[in-house]
């Protein structure tokens, strides 16, 4: 596995895959890899001919209230990971943006509620991010995982309103051995905090497993469940627009996000009527 720091090396290595007609493809992370990092490697691994992982704690992803430096890090055991995943390429930038960067990537729509409500600005510093990565990486196919299942929505919005010609592929979502989804963050959970965060996914599977069709009903019975310090939204979504629904009469997705102390937590599941 070849380790690139440098931007330009990057892109010149990538170009000249894509004037080879290689198969590139790319799982953008921010580090701290757990097993749900290393899943999407994998699966990507079997798809393509060429992997990238890149690693790079974008700033502009962060908002002021939000602590960027204390965003955990562990760059000799994600090579490690990375390696042993069957990663050709570990793209470790120290700095991405040139410092005269003047271009900013929104996406309307899919962006305003939920994550997008909470964090202004988040969407806007993850589709910048991602839009130069898929510039220096040149990719056939990005994997990105359903944890973050907005996220997810908006970069395949904006690969195809850009017509980026890149697949957006989704990664599954990778639970713990007691069911709480795997994020970089957990590690900031105390022991009484982690055994509270059980219930924000067994919310959520209450919410898919109960028969009413009303989604309030449907949200009632989750937020029954749900032990946490406050809650940001638990709601019912059309996966496409992630607008909110009323009846449960087709396929869509329950998202949430609780706060157990200062840590804020990600869950989703999808719902079958
Ligand atoms: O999901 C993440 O880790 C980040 O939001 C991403 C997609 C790597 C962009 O910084």
């Amino acid at each position: 596995m070849d380790v690139i720091r440098s931007v330009d090396t990057m892109q010149a290595l990538a170009l000249g895959w894509r004037a080879r007609g290689k198969k590139v493809g790319f799982v953008p992370t921010m580090g701290y890899l757990h097993q749900g990092h290393t899943t999407l490697i994998e699966l990507m691994r079997q798809r393509c001919e060429l992997l990238i992982v890149s690693i790079y704690v974008n700033p502009l992803q962060f908002g002021p209230s939000e602590d960027l430096s204390r965003y955990p890090r562990d760059p000799k055991g994600d090579a490690a990971k990375c390696r042993a995943a069957g990663c050709d390429v570990l793209f470790m930038p120290d700095n991405l943006y040139p410092s005269d960067f003047r271009t900013k990537v929104h996406v309307d729509g899919v962006t305003t509620r939920w994550e997008g409500a909470e964090r202004p600005s988040h969407f806007e510093g993850v589709a910048t991010v991602v839009c130069r990565l898929f510039g220096l990486v040149q990719p056939t196919a990005a994997m990105f995982g359903e944890k973050d299942f907005q996220q997810f929505t908006v970069l395949k919005s904006m690969a195809r309103d850009l017509a980026m010609g890149i697949e957006i592929i989704p990664g599954p979502l990778v639970r713990d051995h007691d069911g709480l989804a795997l994020s970089s963050r957990n590690v900031y959970l105390s022991p009484e905090d982690r055994r509270r965060a059980l219930t924000l996914h067994q919310a959520l599977y209450a919410l898919r497993d109960s028969r009413s069709q009303s989604a309030a009903e449907r949200i009632a019975a989750g937020r029954a469940i749900l032990d946490c310090d406050s809650l940001d939204y638990l709601a019912i979504v059309d996966p496409e627009t992630l607008e909110p629904v009323e009846l449960v009469d087709r396929p869509l997705r329950a998202i949430a996000t609780a706060r157990y102390g200062r840590t804020r937590l990600l869950d989703n599941v999808a719902i079958a009527p």
